[in-house]
């Protein structure tokens, strides 16, 4: 691994370097930056009992929530320590959900990772695809050293979606969040760098010669 003091300068270059939010496109999902005109879909994902029954807060309320979510992903991207991709369809350019590494950390090289879709777009794989553009920008292109996640315990589909990233389960943080339906246990799951690049070539990923 590269030298701790380099590496952290690596990132913090590579953040401060940007001059707008990074675009990532696969065939099915497009990650790009926020627009004025996503508050709406932000305000429908994040207000669906659906989609927030195992997220650490309860869905909003309001439409005044979705617009200070909108504005901490403004201030975050300012910061640079928040990446939260607004995630499309590569067709329409239509919001479908969100994708994001957060608590972006440069000194220890990590981030977390997290990602909501709307419920219409479930069971097609495509939170897989999202986290892939975000883990392999995370990875290979910061040069991050590991990414997490945490999990509700029962929320399968999050759970299986990371174990096919490659994602490896590192524990259980007891009663960690106070949501409305009660108190939520974490699993956290952790991905090194090393395991991105393995899961990569095993699936044919040809990478650059150093
Ligand atoms: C988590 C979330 C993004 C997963 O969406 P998705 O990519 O459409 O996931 P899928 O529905 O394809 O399910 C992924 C895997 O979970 C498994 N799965 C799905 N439903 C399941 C169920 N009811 N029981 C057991 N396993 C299930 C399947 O193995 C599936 O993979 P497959 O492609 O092999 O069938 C989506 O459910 C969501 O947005 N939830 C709300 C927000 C959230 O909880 N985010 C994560 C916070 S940690």
């Amino acid at each position: 691994m590269q030298a701790h003091s380099t590496l952290a300068q690596h990132i913090r270059d590579k953040l401060g370097t940007l001059s707008q939010f990074p675009l990532l496109e696969s065939d099915c999902i497009r990650l790009r930056g926020l627009r004025e005109e996503d508050i709406d879909g932000l305000y429908r994902l994040f207000s669906d009992p659906r989609v927030m029954v195992y997220w650490s807060r309860g869905p909003m309320q309001s439409r005044a929530e979705a617009e200070d979510y909108a504005r901490n992903i403004l201030d975050g991207f300012g910061k640079r320590d928040l990446l939260n991709w607004i995630a499309a369809d590569p067709k329409t350019d239509a919001m479908i959900g969100t994708t994001t590494l957060y608590e972006i950390n440069p000194a220890h090289a990590r981030a977390g990772l997290g990602y909501a879709l709307m419920p219409e777009y479930w069971g097609k794989g495509l939170a897989v695809e999202a986290a892939t553009l975000a883990l392999s920008y995370g990875f290979l292109e910061l040069g991050l050293h590991r990414i997490e996640a945490d999990t509700e315990p029962n929320n399968v589909r999050s759970n299986a979606v990371l174990e096919k990233l490659g994602f490896q389960r590192e524990g259980l943080l007891r009663q960690r969040f106070i949501h409305p339906d009660g108190i939520q246990d974490s699993l956290i799951f952790g991905l090194l760098n090393s395991e991105w690049r393995a899961h990569l070539s095993a699936q044919g990923y040809a990478f650059e010669p150093d």
